[in-house]
């Protein structure tokens, strides 16, 4: 098979929007269909890479500029890169398109658009609830900002749309953009 070139995906959009469940979907997906896939998922990259970082708004950056790196590092030798991460800020996200296009790699912005109502509808960790009660200060979309994409280059509404749904239409990015084979063009 030929080496695809990296590219990378990054997820952005509230707690709760759907960023790791997406994720769950698309990486075996595009493993399927031959791609060599990372995943840096927010959650996980705190407890290790930016393992003691918090949530000020100098925290945040640090982490998105880490996974920013790290994201090209692999991109620019043929992995197919996901990030899971909230990413708040639209400078920071910026900073991390400029980071890895520089180097050649084609980045996707993917706003998984749920509403903060759908997603503190949901709360499946617990998070808002302690937000609102006050145990959990500065947290994104209750008392800390989440600045939504301008001109993301995908917008999903994962907050009334099944992720199935989500899920195809990325495909059919991936494939438009020519960074991901069809399943017709995958050999069995
Ligand atoms: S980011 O702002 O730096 O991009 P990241 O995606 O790594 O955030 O981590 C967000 C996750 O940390 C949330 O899904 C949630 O589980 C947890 N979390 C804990 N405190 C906060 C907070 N104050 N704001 C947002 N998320 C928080």
């Amino acid at each position: 098979m030929t080496q695809r070139n990296g590219f990378v995906v990054w997820f952005t959009g509230l707690s709760g929007a759907g960023k790791s469940t997406l994720t769950a979907l698309l990486a075996p997906e595009l493993r399927k269909r031959g791609l060599a896939v990372e995943v840096l998922d927010g959650d996980e990259v705190r407890t290790h890479l930016s393992k003691g970082l918090g949530f000020s708004r100098e925290d945040r950056d640090t982490n998105i500029l880490r996974i920013a790196w790290v994201a090209r590092l692999l991109a620019r030798n043929g992995v197919a890169v996901i990030t899971a991460a909230i990413s708040p800020y639209r400078d920071t996200r910026d900073a991390a398109r400029a980071m890895i296009e520089a180097d050649g790699v084609p980045f996707l912005e993917v706003h998984l658009a749920a509403s903060l109502e759908a997603c503190e509808a949901r709360d499946v960790k617990g998070l808002y609830a302690e937000a609102r009660a006050g145990r959990r200060p500065g947290f994104t979309g209750i008392d800390d900002p989440y600045e939504p994409p301008l001109a993301p280059d995908l917008r999903l509404d994962t907050g009334s749309e099944p992720a199935e749904a989500s899920l195809a239409a990325l495909l059919q990015l991936l494939e438009t953009r020519g960074l991901a084979p069809s399943p017709a063009e995958v050999r069995p």
